[in-house]
């Protein structure tokens, strides 16, 4: 369906910078300002945070803060606060935190898990299936990411074969059903994207697919479309761009929250989201971390404020200039 055709399609953006975007920062934000951005996240409407993730603190020090985040938050009704865990010390450490959903990690590339997760493909699944049912019986949504579902930057392309058999297992034998097809380095395209979404989709026809990119390689929200044809409604992004795995070689930030919006809006979609205030607060991200971040809407402005703006030829809207 076009999204011209009069009912704008909702689309469901998940911010992932205080997560994926910190783990691949040098330094430590303090507790107290991820609360406020995570805060200010849910302020302008995104629907899911995750928040943090529950993993050794050693692995990744820049998120050992996990438990105080979670405590310091402004529980916004409707919002979902999420956490990324990895085994199930970290589930047990999800609940105690009264995280609302976790999202249970595991790559489709054996050499990518041993190198993110020290353990085996197989080890990873067996801990996701008995973390799937225990945080399902204390009341927590369960969700799973299937990292390197377009490419491994150790094994290269990852077989099709793989990507839809641990999308049955995860759903079949873990009855998990929101699942996350990450492109944990940027190696997806559109043609992959759509094909790949297509194939999933015919294999595991009860998944509800999330679409995790990279902008590694400049193809983020072209791969975003790309899903969007082949009917994906949930799509991952980080504030500002920031981010990566700081177990994959080559890794680097997310696609970008306000330049996502900014491209659905103006392409028919809503997202339930404030613009103008997200794009205040990715400011605000690049002002606190100090360096320079790949958004580009934060740096240009928004093109126009709405697409009615944009789609009626004989109206004269009043040109912006900034
Ligand atoms: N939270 C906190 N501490 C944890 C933990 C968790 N979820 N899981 C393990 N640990 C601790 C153990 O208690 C142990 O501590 P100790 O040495 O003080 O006794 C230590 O970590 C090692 O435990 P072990 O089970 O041997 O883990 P490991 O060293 O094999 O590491 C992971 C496995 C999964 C915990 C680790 O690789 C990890 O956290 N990876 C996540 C990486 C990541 O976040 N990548 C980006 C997101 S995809
Ligand atoms: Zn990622």
């Amino acid at each position: 369906m076009s999204p011209w055709c009069g009912q704008r399609r909702m689309i469901h953006v998940q911010e992932v910078a205080l997560r994926d975007g910190l783990q691949s920062e040098a330094g430590f934000m303090p507790t107290d300002e991820k609360i406020k951005f995570v805060d200010r996240l849910a302020a302008s409407g995104l629907s899911k945070i995750e928040v943090s993730s529950f993993v050794s603190p050693r692995a990744v020090p820049q998120l050992a803060d996990a438990e105080a985040v979670f405590q310091g938050i402004t529980r916004l009704p409707g919002v979902i606060y999420a956490a990324l865990v990895p085994n199930l010390r970290g589930l047990e450490r999800a609940i105690a935190a009264r995280a609302d959903e976790v999202n249970l990690v595991m790559s489709a590339s054996e050499s990518h898990n041993r190198a993110n997760l020290r353990m085996s493909c197989d080890a990873s699944f067996q801990a996701i299936k008995e973390a799937a049912l225990l945080a399902a019986n204390a009341g927590l949504r369960v969700a799973a990411s299937l990292s390197c579902s377009f490419g491994c930057p150790f094994e290269g392309e990852m077989p099709t074969a793989t990507i839809l058999m641990w999308c049955r297992r995860l759903q079949e034998e873990a009855g998990i059903r929101s699942i996350s097809l990450c492109d944990t380095t940027g190696m997806a395209y559109p043609a992959l994207v759509h094909d790949l979404v297509g194939l999933v989709r015919s294999s595991s026809p009860e998944a509800n697919l999330t679409l995790h990119f990279h902008n590694t390689r400049g193809l983020g929200l072209a791969n975003v479309f790309a899903g969007l044809d082949a009917g994906v409604i949930h799509f991952d992004a980080a504030l500002a761009g920031i981010g990566g795995c700081p177990y994959a070689p080559g890794a680097t930030g997310n696609i970008c929250t306000e330049d996502l919006i900014h491209a659905l809006e103006l392409s028919g979609y809503r997202c339930g989201v404030n613009l103008d205030a997200l794009i205040e607060t990715a400011r605000e991200l690049e002002k606190f971390l100090g360096h320079t971040t790949p958004g580009q809407v934060m740096k240009a402005g928004p093109r126009l404020s709405s697409p009615r703006e944009v789609i009626a030829p004989c109206e004269s809207t009043p040109v912006r200039t900034m």
